[in-house]
């Protein structure tokens, strides 16, 4: 059996048309209602719904053989987990936005609100520039716009929530996308399954 942990959501159901598509379908996962685990014994596999943001951690911790996470997530927790796949789904950029046409005195600490502390910290790092972070579970935006932050360090998709917050996109830090990811020992073990499944998962892209 191979434990399957997929991102709940929009990204999701794209990602499990690619797996139905690679001919690992499982028709109990299109009923209409709000279990969270589904099985399809005769191919051998189980499917679950998890938070996007949590499905790293089911699959570091080997509860879910393979998963499919976004990349700023596995750059932000640094999982030790296998990256098998890009899928190129769920395409945006971790960038760094501010208020139109805001300058910054060099000599003052920057604040930078943010959900992902460690990307922030890194790519800052990387440029010797001293920060102090405000980490935010969301609604990020909000933060330049009441003084809370001179910067932000965020998802950047189409860039409206920017533009109808009187901010722009100032550096891109890094592209993102939905990746493919392996628990380890499982790839180790269950190697033939989950190299067959990565194979014609690959061949569809
Ligand atoms: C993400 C991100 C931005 C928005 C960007 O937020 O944090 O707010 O999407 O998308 P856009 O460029 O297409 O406007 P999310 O919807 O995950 O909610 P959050 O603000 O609660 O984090």
């Amino acid at each position: 059996m191979i434990n399957i942990a997929l991102p709940k959501g929009r990204l999701g159901s794209r990602v499990l048309e690619f797996f139905e598509n690679a001919g690992y379908v499982c028709p109990s996962i299109h009923e209409n209602n709000r279990k969270l685990v589904f099985e399809n014994e005769e191919l051998g596999i189980r499917y679950f719904w998890v938070k996007p943001s949590d499905v790293a951690i089911y699959v570091e911790r080997g509860a879910a053989d393979i998963g499919v996470a976004g990349k700023d997530i596995l750059l932000e927790y640094s999982p030790d987990v296998y990256e098998l796949l890009n899928f190129g789904l769920g395409k945006c950029r971790m960038a760094v936005a501010a208020e139109k046409g805001a300058r910054f005195d060099a000599s003052q600490t920057l604040r930078v609100a943010t959900k992902f502390p460690n990307i922030a910290k890194d790519y800052y790092r990387s440029k010797s520039v001293d920060i102090d972070i405000i980490k935010l579970n969301g609604s990020i935006e909000l933060a330049p716009i009441l003084g809370l932050s001179d910067v932000i360090v965020d998802i950047v998709e189409t860039g409206t929530t920017l533009l109808e917050n009187n901010l722009e996109p100032v550096e891109t830090i890094v592209e993102i996308s939905a990746r493919l990811i392996a628990n380890k020992s499982s790839f180790k073990f269950k190697n033939d399954e989950i190299n067959a499944l990565a194979k014609k998962l690959e061949e569809l892209l």
